[in-house]
């Protein structure tokens, strides 16, 4: 019996993946399809697949032409296959001419002639794509914008600045719209990207909503609970996506970390310990409260897991001459456990995460807002564990395929629960009203 075996994503199976199985099929007796799981596909840098791995070995089941369907998971592991499956034949579309000559050692390689005109990327890509408004004035503007060329269905049409250095940015690439008018921006747009002060947000997000306009707002979303609730409910009378934007939610490890967490690997959690601090230049920082730059990430963790009904706040900071707080520590006390954070803009720590638990502790090494790695340490060394899972952009584009998903499906199922958003705004009002708080 002559074994073939071929992989692909068959992403919205189509009528190039058909072809290339049947003739796959009919170059032997027995056809293996190894279908590749979604973490293997990120790593490959293939983030915009729009089907699960469920309903794509579905569609290449129902093709009638796979003998067996397996997934594929790692670098690699084709080698394996075709040793473990005693497979004859590999091949692929014509596509990889080259790429997979190595496999030559193990069995013969054949590339079939790819169809021409149809793939999956040109189908996710025909829907008529969100046009993305952009609003701010921080450097990290920029950065977002440089992310939203790897998402699938959105693409930048407008930008509302007043820095000089985006505008400019804005007609290089060739913007229509470079603005300082927002409602001029909103008529433009189909969704916005907010990236103001944060005492801008709660007027930008209704005037959007208001319009129409879906929204992806850089945490805090809002300054006040009540502000949030009330838009959150405004995005839902108008059946728009309102989505907070906190890019480590987004990572892939530390969505990994939060499961190990909740799956109780650690046991009881008894403390959350999170530090986020940068020094930068005067430009960015003298604008920004450190609490409002960098405490919506930092409490994130500590809402996710340890949940947002702590009994006590305490807060105490520093400030400087502009009226910004340089450094700020919070310290929170739950019914069975306690958290501390640590932000500032002006101050250096370790940027680490600690999660402390019965069972042992997990350890996130700085800078843990971006982290591709963490560590799981028992009291014996033998038991400790390491994680590693590719980090691309920082999480920014997976927060826009997220957002572009949520607007073309109606809904959000967003990685950060609307408690843990009210809870941060409920903090920063906190902070604003200096509730609690010790000046240092
Ligand atoms: N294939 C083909 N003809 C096409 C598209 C794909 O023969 N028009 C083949 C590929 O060469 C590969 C298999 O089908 O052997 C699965 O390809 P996959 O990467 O899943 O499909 P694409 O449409 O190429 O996906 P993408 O656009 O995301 O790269």
């Amino acid at each position: 019996m002559v074994k073939v075996i071929t992989y692909g994503t068959y992403d919205l199976l189509h009528y190039g993946h058909i072809r290339l199985l049947e003739r796959a099929k009919a170059l032997g007796d027995y056809l293996i399809v190894g279908v590749t799981a979604d973490d293997f596909d990120k790593q490959r840098g293939k983030i915009n697949v729009r089907q699960s791995l469920m309903e794509r070995i579905e569609a290449v089941r129902a093709t009638g032409f796979a003998d067996e369907v397996i997934v594929e998971e790692y670098e690699g592991q084709k080698i394996d296959d075709i040793r473990k499956y005693d497979v004859d034949i590999f091949t692929v579309g014509s596509d990889w001419v080259g790429k997979f000559d190595y496999l030559n050692e193990y069995c013969q390689v054949i590339y079939l002639p790819r169809t021409e005109g149809v793939s999956s990327s040109e189908l996710r890509e025909s829907d008529s794509p969100v046009r993305l408004g952009l609003v701010g004035d921080a450097r990290f503007v920029s950065k977002l914008w440089r992310e939203v060329p790897f998402v699938n269905g959105l693409r930048v049409a407008a930008l509302c600045t007043r820095s000089g250095a985006l505008s400019a940015q804005g007609r290089r690439e060739g913007l229509t719209l470079v603005t300082e008018d927002y409602d001029g921006l909103l008529d433009a747009v189909d969704a916005v990207y907010l990236r103001s002060r944060p005492e801008e947000h709660a007027f930008q997000i209704r005037r959007a909503l208001e319009r129409g306009k879906h929204v992806l707002c850089e945490s805090p979303l809002t300054l006040s609970r009540r502000e949030g609730e009330e838009l959150m409910a405004l995005a839902k009378e108008k059946k728009l996506i309102l989505m907070e934007a906190i890019k480590t939610a987004y990572a892939t490890a530390y969505a990994r970390l939060l499961l190990l967490v909740k799956g109780g690997r650690i046991g009881e959690v008894l403390s959350v310990d999170a530090a986020c601090t940068s020094l930068r230049g005067p430009d960015d920082a003298a604008e920004w409260n450190g609490i409002h730059e960098w405490g919506p990430t930092a409490l994130l963790p500590v809402f996710q897991m340890l949940g947002t009904d702590y009994r006590d706040c305490r807060i105490a900071s520093r400030f400087r001459d502009g009226g910004h707080d340089s450094f700020t520590k919070l310290d929170f006390v739950y019914e069975h456990a306690v958290a501390s954070v640590k932000v500032g803009d002006g101050v250096k720590t370790e940027g680490e995460l600690i999660v402390s638990g019965t069972g042992g502790y997990l350890y996130v090494p700085a800078p843990w807002w971006k982290t591709d790695y963490f560590e799981l340490r028992c009291e014996d060394p033998a038991d400790n564990k390491r994680w590693f899972y590719q980090l691309d952009g920082e999480g920014i584009r997976y927060e826009l395929v997220a957002f572009t998903r949520a607007i073309e499906r109606g809904r959000l199922i967003s990685d950060i629960g609307e408690n843990v958003t009210l809870a941060i705004a409920s903090v920063m009002e906190s902070f604003d009203a200096k509730r609690n708080m010790v000046l240092l």
